[in-house]
């Protein structure tokens, strides 16, 4: 394959697909996301408490907590839908996430997954990820347009990485839950995001499907960076590397698993639930 003399050293494949070129985002200094002291109110409720926490590039952060934590509003800061009342949310070292709109936080390079599965289910698996991959034309456009090979390339290994290659033609309404949130991880892949962010990826699927997360989540780590949010502790336990533990919309002990878990503070706010 040729590929542009532009192309900036460093550039991945997905650049060149026709989308445009996401700003440089400057992790000289190792991390990709600095939350500075960051509260949210709601109606006097301090969903957020002087949150400040820092996810290094490449990592595999896990969040834990419990209900009410604020775990699903530090998300919503971080991808711009709910705006801080205080504090600072850096995405890199030079670029302020409160300056930019939510659709412009996912174009930097910030992708997000829901807990509950938005693939388009009257279309096949391949075709979720053609849409993906073509960013924001026209769903018709990109249906219509022929994929080049390096398109069809790069949906190749993303059906190997979300282990659907087998069911490239299947209606993604046809799948299992647990195969409908690898297809969205792979939609989400196919925009190349820098961080990656999950609210409760293996809520509702089955041990193996959980199992094969976990797998899928491990493959992803060093080539993106990723915050993971789960209840289920022996997913977290197989993912894990440093451990977060947020309550009452601050972080209340950081470190690995065993070491949070060894924290008295921890075991009292899960007893206190
Ligand atoms: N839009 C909102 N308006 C009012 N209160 C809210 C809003 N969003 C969240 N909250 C409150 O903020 C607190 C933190 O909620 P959040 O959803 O961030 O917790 P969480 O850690 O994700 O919990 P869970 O583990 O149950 O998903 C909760 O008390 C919640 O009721
Ligand atoms: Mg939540």
């Amino acid at each position: 394959m040729t590929r542009s003399v532009a192309m900036p050293a460093g550039g991945r494949e997905g650049e060149g697909l026709g989308r445009p070129l996401q700003p440089g985002v400057d992790t000289s200094n190792g991390q990709i996301l600095y939350l500075d002291d960051i509260t949210v109110s709601f109606d006097g409720f301090r969903a957020l408490n002087k949150l400040t926490l820092t996810i290094g590039v490449g990592e595999l952060r896990c969040v834990i907590g419990p209900n009410g934590a604020g775990k699903t509003t530090m998300m919503d800061v971080i991808t711009g839908k709910t705006r801080p009342d205080s504090g600072t949310a850096f995405f890199g070292q030079t670029l302020d996430l409160s300056r930019y709109r939510e659709a412009e936080i996912a174009q930097l390079g910030i992708g997000r997954k829901f807990q509950k599965p938005t693939v388009f289910e009257a279309m096949t698996v391949g075709e979720n990820l053609e849409l993906a991959l073509a960013g924001d034309k026209s769903v018709w456009a990109s249906l219509r347009a022929r994929l080049d090979g390096a398109q069809r390339d790069r949906i190749d290994a993303l059906l190997v990485l979300i282990r659907l290659q087998d069911e490239r033609r299947r209606l993604a309404g046809r799948l299992s839950h647990g195969q409908k949130q690898w297809l969205e991880i792979g939609m989400l892949l196919a925009q190349e995001p820098k961080l990656l962010l999950l609210d409760e990826p293996v809520a509702g699927m089955t041990d193996a499907e959980t199992d094969k997360t976990a797998e899928l989540l491990l493959s992803l780590r060093g080539k993106h960076s990723l915050m993971v949010v789960e209840h289920d502790m022996a997913f977290i336990a197989s993912i894990a590397e440093r451990v977060t533990v947020l309550a009452e919309g601050a972080v209340l002990a950081e470190g690995s698993l065993a070491q949070v878990q060894a924290d008295e503070r921890v075991a009292e706010v899960y007893l206190g639930r």
